[in-house]
C-alpha cells in the first residue's frame, strides 16, 4: 500500500496570470469570504467584479501580489503596498495587506511563508518597517503576525463593521532591518 503522499506547498510574487490562476484565486478568496476572513468583503461580489478587482492589483504600480500554492493551485495570497511618492515623510515604511488562505488550504505553513516573502521583498526594495493591521477576532491572523515579531503598538475601537456589529482592530509593525533602523 503507497503512503499518501504530502501536498507540495510554494509561495512566490505573482506578475502575471497563467493557466487557471486567476480563476483559482478568485475561487480561494470566495472560500475564504464565505468563512469570514475575505480583507473587507463580507459577501463574495459577483465574479466579473472578482477578477476586475485582482486584474487591478498586477496593473497598481505600488502593489506587489504574492501567492500560495497547494499542488499547484493558488490558495491564497497577500500583498505588500509602498506609499505613494508623495509621501515622503513616510517613504521608509510599506504595508502588508489582504493576507488570506482559503479553508482548504490552511494549516500547510503557506501564510507563515507568504508573510516572510512579503517580509524579504520589502526588505529588498529598502524598507525598514513593514506595518499591518487585523480584526481583533481574526485569531489564526494574530497569532500569525505575533509568531513573527509583529509589536501591537495600537487599538482602534470601532475598526470595522461585520453583521450590524462594531469591532476593535488592532495595528502592529515589524522593524525589517533590525531595531534601530527606524530611528536612522
Ligand atoms: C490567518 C491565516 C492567513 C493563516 O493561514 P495558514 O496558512 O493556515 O497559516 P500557517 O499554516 O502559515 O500558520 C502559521 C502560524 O499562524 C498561526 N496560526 C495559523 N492558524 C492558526 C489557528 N487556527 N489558531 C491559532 N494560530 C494559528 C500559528 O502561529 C502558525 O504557526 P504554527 O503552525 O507554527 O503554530 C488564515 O487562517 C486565514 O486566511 N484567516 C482568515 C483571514 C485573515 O484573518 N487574514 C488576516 C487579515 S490581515
Amino acid at each position: 500500500m503507497s503512503e499518501a503522499r504530502p501536498p507540495k506547498t510554494a509561495v512566490e510574487r505573482l506578475a502575471a496570470f497563467a493557466g487557471t490562476d486567476l480563476e483559482d484565486l478568485c475561487d480561494a478568496a470566495e472560500d475564504a469570504i464565505k468563512a469570514g476572513g475575505g480583507f473587507g468583503w463580507l459577501a463574495a461580489p459577483p465574479r466579473h467584479i472578482m477578477e476586475a478587482y485582482w486584474r487591478g492589483v498586477l496593473l497598481v504600480p505600488e502593489r506587489n501580489l504574492f501567492v500560495g500554492r497547494l499542488d499547484d493551485t493558488i490558495c491564497g495570497s497577500a500583498q505588500l503596498a509602498r506609499p505613494p511618492r508623495n509621501n515622503e515623510a513616510q517613504s521608509f515604511a510599506a504595508q502588508l495587506t489582504s493576507n488570506f488562505i482559503a479553508p482548504w488550504a490552511r494549516g500547510h505553513g503557506l501564510a507563515k511563508r507568504i508573510v516572510l516573502a512579503v517580509e524579504e521583498a520589502a526588505r529588498a526594495a529598502g524598507f525598514d518597517i513593514l506595518n499591518l493591521d487585523v480584526r481583533a477576532t481574526q485569531e489564526a491572523a494574530i497569532q500569525l503576525y505575533e509568531s513573527l515579531g509583529y509589536r501591537r503598538w495600537g487599538v482602534h475601537p470601532a475598526y470595522a463593521r461585520v453583521a450590524g456589529v462594531t469591532l476593535p482592530g488592532y495595528f502592529y509593525y515589524k522593524r525589517l532591518a533590525g531595531e534601530d533602523a527606524a530611528e536612522r
